[in-house]
């Protein structure tokens, strides 16, 4: 009997752990003999711990799982799949929330042992690499350039054109860099691939080498992710062994070598200029552009950059061609959006889906609306320089073009979701707070326009002359729109002028508001 208990930071952070074991000598006192396999999670948080049972019709569920509930669920036929107990879910493929999906780069997850190679290849995982072999460089940039993917990190550059760049700089030394500095408030997708389909990511960056002409690739991944630092080195050392990965790959006489970096809790490192920096050893300053990392990168050698979610695609378009993957979404936004249901939520998670959903699907259909019960007031969409978004524009489908017409910001697929007891006017003195924090402190309207914004936020809110300082704020908005270096100083307004403009009566002194 197999038994899957996820081993994936969320999972163990609700005790997985504890339920494994306490399955594995629940199932000896009984004189069961039984295998418990430590999957990756399938992304259905609200889940966790999922526990899934192999039978013959296929895996069934029980979730969320304490350890508490362990003896009774063995008692009531866990071993067996019966699904005669309140936690049963029945087959997990057929749980609504997993079905509704469209799992392209997801599709393995949760159903894998992350560090098994041949839980991988057995689901296709190494055929887009073997592919990509015997095809030209040009001839993979190509079938990406058709799948139409975007930059998935959140500036939806044209994944295609940016390899383009990297191929066509003259031969020498190039490097494959992957942004696993998943910063953004509510996301997780990053962490996902990492814990729970390693393999994906490390065949993604392998295609991305043979397609620029690059022999390196770094991992740059945020210190904060422990477990996904062990597993990727783990799976890093695996494929080495197994000849997916090193100096003669699957014996084609082409070389991909792959080294995982520590970033040290930086936000900013997360912008690909400061990150190639922080790489190189040096502090996590923003450089100005141009040049382009992709023609003077990582110690100045063209360098491909891209999100751990980009890279992630790559698999499945060698594997099925880029045509496969272009079937999928709407106008220029082609392919699938992982999406990254949090906040007030009653089933977070994970949705990959084609571009297109809207976001009151994603909240009321797969979230189930507010965990708190209470109706929903805004959500941020795209991390914490995501503009905060009102309920008029819940309708409008999520894509690219779509939301950028509005103000709105898909960044990396991040959904914050806030019930009417949020208080606005702190959401946006938190926006000006956080760039305060983290601004890498290189131009001066990042690094003195957010404490100015601050200060003018509490002028506001203790009814010092809030008309006067409300232009102010709105001026000071447009400065750093206009005048920052990159994307932090850059985008922190968008959460605070949406916050003007669609709930202004939370940007009010606070004796206004009690009153
Ligand atoms: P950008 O628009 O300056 O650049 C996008 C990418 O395209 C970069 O890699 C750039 O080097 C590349 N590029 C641009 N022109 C090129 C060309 N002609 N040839 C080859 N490559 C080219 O945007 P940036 O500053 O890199 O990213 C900003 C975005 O990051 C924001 O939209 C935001 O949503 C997102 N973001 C994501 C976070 C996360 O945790 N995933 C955190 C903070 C922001
Ligand atoms: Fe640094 Fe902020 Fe300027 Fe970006 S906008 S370069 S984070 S000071």
């Amino acid at each position: 009997i197999t038994v899957y208990v996820p081993r994936d930071t969320t999972a163990r952070a609700l005790d997985a752990d504890r339920v494994a074991a306490r399955i594995e000598r629940g199932a000896k006192t009984r004189g069961v003999d039984i295998n418990v396999v430590r999957n990756g999670s399938r992304g259905l948080f609200y889940l966790e711990p999922l526990v899934e049972v192999d039978t013959p019709e296929g895996r069934v569920a029980f979730g969320p799982v304490t350890p508490g509930d362990v003896e009774p669920l063995l008692d009531a036929g866990l071993l067996e799949g019966r699904q005669d107990h309140t936690l049963a879910l029945g087959l997990t493929e057929e749980i609504a929330y997993l079905k509704g999906q469209q799992r392209l780069t997801f599709s393995r997850i949760g159903i894998t042992d992350p560090v098994s190679i041949e839980d991988y290849t057995a689901l296709r995982g190494f055929e887009g690499l073997k592919k990509a072999l015997a095809l030209s460089s040009q001839t993979i940039v190509d079938e990406i350039k058709t799948s139409g993917l975007r930059g998935r990190g959140g500036a939806a550059f044209p994944t295609g054109i940016k390899w383009q760049t990297v191929h066509d700089q003259p031969a020498g030394q190039k490097y494959v860099v992957c942004n696993a500095d998943e910063g953004d408030s509510g996301t997780f997708a990053d962490r996902l691939v990492m814990e729970c389909d390693p393999y994906m990511l490390i065949e993604g960056m392998t295609i991305a080498g043979l397609a620029a002409g690059a022999d390196q690739g770094y991992i740059y991944l945020r210190s904060e992710y422990p477990l996904a630092h062990a597993i990727l080195n783990e799976a890093i050392e695996r494929a080495v062994a197994a000849g997916y990965l090193g100096s003669n790959i699957l014996d084609s006489g082409r070389a991909f070598h792959l080294e995982v970096r520590l970033g040290a809790g930086a936000y900013i490192c997360g912008e690909e200029t400061s990150l190639l920096e922080s790489l190189e050893g040096k502090r996590g300053l923003v450089r100005a552009k141009p040049p382009l990392p992709a023609i003077e990168g990582l110690f100045g050698r063209p360098t491909v950059v891209n999100n751990v979610l980009s890279l992630a695609a790559v698999p499945f378009i060698l594997d099925q061609g880029g045509q496969a993957y272009a079937d999928y979404g709407m106008g220029r936004s082609r392919g699938t959006l992982a999406i990254q249901l949090a906040g007030n939520v009653r089933r977070g998670g994970l949705v990959e889906l084609a571009f297109g959903t809207s976001l009151r699907e994603l909240m009321e259909d797969f979230g189930g609306g507010t965990l708190s019960g209470r109706p929903l007031k805004a959500v941020q969409v795209g991390g914490p320089l995501g503009a905060y978004l009102p309920q008029s524009q819940w309708d409008n489908p999520l894509d690219y073009e779509g939301f950028a017409a509005f103000g709105g910001v898909v960044g990396h697929g991040g959904i914050v979701m806030f019930d009417d007891s949020v208080d606005m006017g702190d959401q946006a003195r938190f926006a000006m707070e956080f760039c305060t924090v983290e601004s890498c402190g290189k131009c001066t309207p990042c690094r003195i326009g957010a404490v100015r914004g601050v200060e003018v936020i509490d002028r506001i809110r203790a009814g010092e002359a809030p008309e006067k300082n409300l232009v102010l704020l709105a001026d000071l908005c447009e400065t750093m729109l206009d005048g920052s270096l990159c994307a932090m100083g850059g985008m922190t307004p968008f959460p605070v002028q949406s916050v003007m403009q669609h709930f202004p009566d939370d940007l009010t002194p606070r004796q206004a508001v009690t009153a």
